[in-house]
Parts: C-alpha cells; structure tokens; sequence
C-alpha cells in the first residue's frame, strides 16, 4: 500500500471511544470516517468533538500539528456501513463489548472492503480469536486495546490473532506511533492482555488487605497515588527495580529475590468481590466517595484534569 492510500481510517460505533479514537486519528492527519449504527450518533458525536476540540485548543493541550478546524475538516459522519468503508485502510471497531454483535460487525466488515484493509477490535475483555472467529481472513486482524481516556493515556495493547500477519502488526504499530499514542506488542493472545492482568493483581492484593483488615480504604489507595505511581508514570516496575539496586537488577533479586518470595508465598485466594465481605470495602469507600451521580462526574472531571496535567508533564520530558 502507498502511503497516498493510508489516508482514511474508519472508526465503528460512536461512544466514548469511538470518539476518542476518531480525535486521535485527526490529530495525526488522517482522515476519519464515524459510523454507528444508530442513526444520527455518529453526527451528534462530531458535534460534541467539535466542542471538545476547540476547548483542546484554548487550553493549549489539542494534540497534532493541525488547528482545531483543520482537525475537524478531516472528520465525518456516516449512518451507511458501506459508505463509511469507501477509500478507507483501516478499521477501528468501537461497538458494544459484546461477542456476537462484533463478531456480526466483522463479518459485515470483511464483506465491504478490500483484501488489504486491517481489521482492529478496541475490545477489552474478549481474546482476537473469539472476536475474528466468523472473519475468512483473519491475517489482518488484531486487537489495538486503549485506555480510557486514550487522548491522555497513550498506551494501545496490540494483540495478535493467532493468524494475525507480523506486517498488520508493524503498520499497526506505525499507525499508533504516527498518531502520537504509545503502543505495545503482545506476542500472543492472552485473556485480560496485559493491562488489565496486572491491573487484577493490583486490585487483588488491594482487597485482600482491607479485607483482611490491614488497611483502610483511603490509605491502600495512598499507597499507589502518593507511592508507587510517582514512578510508575514515568517507569515501569521493571526499570524500578534496575535502578533500586547498586549494580542493576540482577543485584536487585539477588538482594530482594526471597523477600519478594515470601511475600508472594504469603499472597490470600481470590478475594471476596461480592458477597458480605464486599460491603464494607464499599460502603468505606462511598463515605468518602458518594457514589451518586454529582459525586462521580466531579471526582471525574479531576481525574480527567489531572491526567491532562500528567500527560502535559510527560510531553515536555
Ligand atoms: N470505556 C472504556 O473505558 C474502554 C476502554 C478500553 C476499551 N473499551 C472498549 O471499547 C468498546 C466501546 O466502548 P465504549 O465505552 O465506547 O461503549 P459505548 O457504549 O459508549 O459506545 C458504543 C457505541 O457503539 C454503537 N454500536 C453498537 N452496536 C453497533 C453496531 N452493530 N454497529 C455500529 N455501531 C454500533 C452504539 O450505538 C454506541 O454509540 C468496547 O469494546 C469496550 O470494551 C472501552
Ligand atoms: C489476507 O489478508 C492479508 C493481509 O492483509 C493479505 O495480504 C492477503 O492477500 C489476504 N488473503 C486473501 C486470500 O484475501
């Protein structure tokens, strides 16, 4: 493919991240077609981006080299499948998380468009072979996995499909750096990829000790915004512990290796997320969180600014 026919990219289904993904597109110059399937989202959707997009830009964090207008000329909406595909090299499907209803967009897609034409799944929870499992092809098909909000937090999951070709995973890669996002490669399927897998042993332990009563709520939480994630936004755990040991990791689990052992080896079951001993935990937590809908959107509205701060702070780094 000529880098004249990368041009257009196809973003299916509207919502949060539908949206979000199509402002990432624009703001690496491509062009982005918006389809739902609900007919007028998809142009109520560039409405609301059209305000977001001008806020971007008065508050000096629009991402791209492109003005506002210039991003939101590259935009448009489409309530035919069909149309929405024309002319365009990749496909970003949004839809609800739900396996039959993409595994049904997907058949449709692979109908509409050409055999060169990648196939990409935002997916959180579903593994690439149940989603592409009624794709013919499936070597162009792969899960590009974000985090909310993507326009902040950069990093995509790409996952393979066990078919999935090595060259749909390195334009796919291309694509994402192009666009300014920070892409990983998983070499293989895995269920929860690896976010949301390290995201569970966090939430775990986290449980377990206020379950266990070691902790408070709002102290747990202090342990990763005050401790662990001061670093963590900037290295990994890995790079962490290079950097904790006189002479690098190797030092690092000579010195520390059987502490961390044992403290694994000391690690509870899978706690109790619903029954009696949930409801504490979560009644802790809406004392100092309600968790009605004017206490939510404020505390979000926070975390959406601070990140937008965060994200600001990495960029000038
Ligand atoms: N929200 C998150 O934090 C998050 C993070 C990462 C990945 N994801 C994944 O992104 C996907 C979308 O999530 P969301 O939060 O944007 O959902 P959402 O409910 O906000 O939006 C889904 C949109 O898809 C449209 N839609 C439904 N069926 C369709 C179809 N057959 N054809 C076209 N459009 C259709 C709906 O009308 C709606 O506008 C999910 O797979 C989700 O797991 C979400
Ligand atoms: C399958 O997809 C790959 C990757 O896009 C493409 O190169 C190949 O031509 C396709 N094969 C068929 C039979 O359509």
């Amino acid at each position: 493919m000529s880098s004249s026919e990368m041009k257009i990219v196809t973003v299916i289904g509207s919502g949060l991240i539908g949206r979000s993904w199509a402002m990432v597109f624009v703001s690496g110059g491509f062009r982005v077609k918006l389809y739902d399937n609900q007919p007028g989202h998809a142009a109520k959707a560039i409405a609301e981006m059209r305000k977001q997009l001008e806020e971007l830009e008065d508050a000096h964090m629009l991402r791209g080299e492109l003005t506002a207008m210039q991003q939101l000329a590259l935009l448009s909406s489409h309530d035919d499948l069909s149309q929405a595909l024309e002319g365009s090299f990749f496909v970003q499907e949004c839809v609800f998380e739900q396996l039959e209803v993409k595994q049904c967009v997907f058949q449709d897609v692979e109908q509409l468009v050409g055999t060169d034409v990648i196939l990409s799944s935002s997916t959180s929870c579903l593994v690439p072979s149940s989603v592409f499992s009624k794709v013919q092809n499936k070597s162009r098909c792969l899960v590009s996995h974000p985090v909310n909000p993507p326009y902040y937090v950069k990093l995509v999951e790409l996952v393979p499909h066990p078919e999935t070709a090595g060259a749909v995973i390195d334009t796919t890669h291309a694509i994402m750096t192009k666009v300014g996002q920070a892409p990983i490669r998983l070499k293989k399927e895995i269920d929860g990829f690896a976010l949301n897998r390290v995201q569970a042993a966090i939430i775990a332990e986290s449980w377990r000790l206020v379950q266990d009563g070691i902790i408070s709520v709002k102290d747990i939480d202090l342990v990763m915004s005050e401790g662990l994630g001061m670093r963590y936004a900037f290295i990994g755990p890995m790079e962490t512990m290079h950097l904790n040991a006189p002479k690098g990791l190797e030092d690092y689990m000579k010195n520390y290796g059987e502490n961390i052992m044992r403290v694994l080896a000391s690690f509870g079951p899978i706690p109790d997320f619903f029954g009696e001993g949930a409801k504490s935990i979560i009644n802790e937590m809406c004392e100092s969180i309600p968790s009605d809908q004017h206490h939510l959107s404020d505390r979000r509205e926070r975390r959406d600014q601070l990140l937008m701060g965060l994200a600001k702070l990495k960029k000038d780094h």
